[in-house]
């Protein structure tokens, strides 16, 4: 099947590059030349493990192509796939500028009968909208049908989710939609969920904020842990064997970030609102993760009286490990309150800090200071606290006992419970964690 794709961010790209190693024809259409050459020759404009490689392997079999040349790769296409990105509005809605363009641009490119498939996050009846606006806009006499495909794949193991996905969910409202979409799923050797397009759009969103909810369930119920003098790993252990609860998404910690699940559970709380219906789960949701955020700051905060020229060690600044993205990081939003309190930062991260650095750059920031090191022992010599942002392994293998040896103070206020309380203990580092 000759497959364009729209987008090479996390969604379209990772879906064009899967496409092909399953043997499609694949053109990925960006609007950024320099992007383009780059992904030529065989450079991956995001960090994902695995994805290179299989760049790489399929640009030399000329099965993957990239352009800016959207009217020729949409002209030629029996499938477009759109991947672009659906940024968070102000109020909380998701912004389709990006989808409109390419919808436009497909309208005005195609020549002959060909199937539109959308798999950026949209809310419910955006497909609807999308089929529309191309028809609006078509000034030949082809069909062009709109499907929904919503992607599952997480930063970081993006490779791996799309060609091992649990499931995938194809939205359509005809036989030849779904045939087409079918076929083009076929040699993943995946199951396959087919339902109508709002049911698809939906999918994707009950799904996100489900696992949001999860994890702020578990945050909720560690603070809670804290005070009656429970502890959440024990906890979350003894829930896991239950398998109508399930063992993934039960780490209570610094909140969750990233470009998903915030804006998701904001966009359906949005979209709720809309309708006249008050989604009070999902508000509980975003209300907990708000708070959790920071919520180790406000203890340390506590303990120290204030941050005004104390060396200040930050280990991790992505929002998970195996990512260099720092949308919505937990990390963010402390880093502004301890530069606000005049912290001297000393931030360690293996891929965060390029895009930290547009964000806090190098040097004064108000009455702060921020300092990027290139390893955690350096964050945290002569160091009066430290505080864990991300699970990395380069910040797991740091032990106790170096705590102990290279910080001033051994204060760490841990945001992943990279440690078992007794082993800091043990070691005479005075650790805060969540939920024990
Ligand atoms: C998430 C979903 O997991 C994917 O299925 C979905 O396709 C994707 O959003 C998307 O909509 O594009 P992602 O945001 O890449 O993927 O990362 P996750 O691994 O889900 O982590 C999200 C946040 O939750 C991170 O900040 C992570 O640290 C936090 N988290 C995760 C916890 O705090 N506890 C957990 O037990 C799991």
């Amino acid at each position: 099947m000759n497959i364009a794709v729209a987008g090479t961010g996390y969604v379209g790209l990772v879906a064009g590059v899967c496409f092909a190693e399953v043997g499609h024809t694949v053109t990925c259409v960006d609007v950024d030349e320099k992007k383009v050459k780059l992904m030529e020759s065989g450079v991956s404009p995001i960090y994902e493990e695995g994805l290179e490689e299989l760049m790489k392997k399929n640009n030399a079999t000329g099965r993957l192509k990239y352009t800016t040349d959207y009217a020729s790769a949409y002209a030629g296409a029996d499938a477009i796939f759109i991947g672009v990105g659906t940024p968070e509005m102000p109020d909380g809605s998701a912004n389709l500028s990006f989808i409109a363009t390419v919808c436009r641009q497909i309208a005005e490119s195609v020549v002959h009968d060909c199937l539109v498939v959308v798999k950026s996050t949209v809310p419910v009846g955006t497909n609807d909208k999308v089929e529309q606006f191309i028809k609006d806009f078509l000034d030949k006499d082809v069909k062009v049908e709109v499907a929904s495909n919503p992607e599952f794949l997480a930063q970081g193991t993006a490779v791996h989710d799309t060609l091992h996905a649990a499931r995938i969910i194809i939205g359509t409202e005809s036989k030849e939609a779904e045939t087409k979409l079918m076929e083009i799923y076929e040699p993943f050797h995946l199951p396959i969920v087919s339902v109508k397009r709002r049911s698809a759009e939906m999918i994707k969103y009950a799904c996100n904020d489900f696992l949001a909810l999860k994890i702020s369930y578990m945050n909720d119920i560690a603070n809670l842990c804290e005070l009656v003098g429970a502890d959440i790993e024990d906890v979350a252990k003894g829930m896991s064997y239950d398998k109508r609860i399930g063992e993934r998404f039960l780490n209570a910690g610094i909140g969750f970030g990233g470009s998903c699940f915030p804006k998701d559970t904001k966009a359906l709380k949005f979209l709720a609102k809309q309708n006249g219906y008050e989604l009070k789960t999902v508000e509980a949701c975003v209300d907990v993760n708000t708070r959790q955020k920071t919520r180790l700051y406000e203890k340390a905060k506590d303990r120290m009286i204030t941050f005004d020229g104390l060396k200040v060690a930050v280990l991790g600044l992505t929002f998970k490990a195996g990512t260099d993205d720092l949308r919505e990081a937990p990390s963010s939003d402390n880093i502004k309150l301890l530069l606000e309190q005049g912290a001297d930062i000393y931030a360690f991260d293996p891929a965060g800090v390029p895009r930290a650095k547009l964000q806090f750059p190098e040097g004064e920031i108000g009455r702060g200071r921020m300092n990027y090191v290139a390893s955690p022992e350096e964050a945290l010599d002569q160091a009066n606290i430290c505080f864990v942002f991300t699970e990395w392994p380069e910040i797991k293998s740091i032990r106790p006992a170096d705590y102990k040896r290279l910080m001033k103070i051994p204060l760490v206020y841990d945001g992943r419970n990279l440690y078992s309380t007794e082993e800091m203990r043990e070691e005479k580092v005075e650790y805060y964690s969540i939920g024990r």
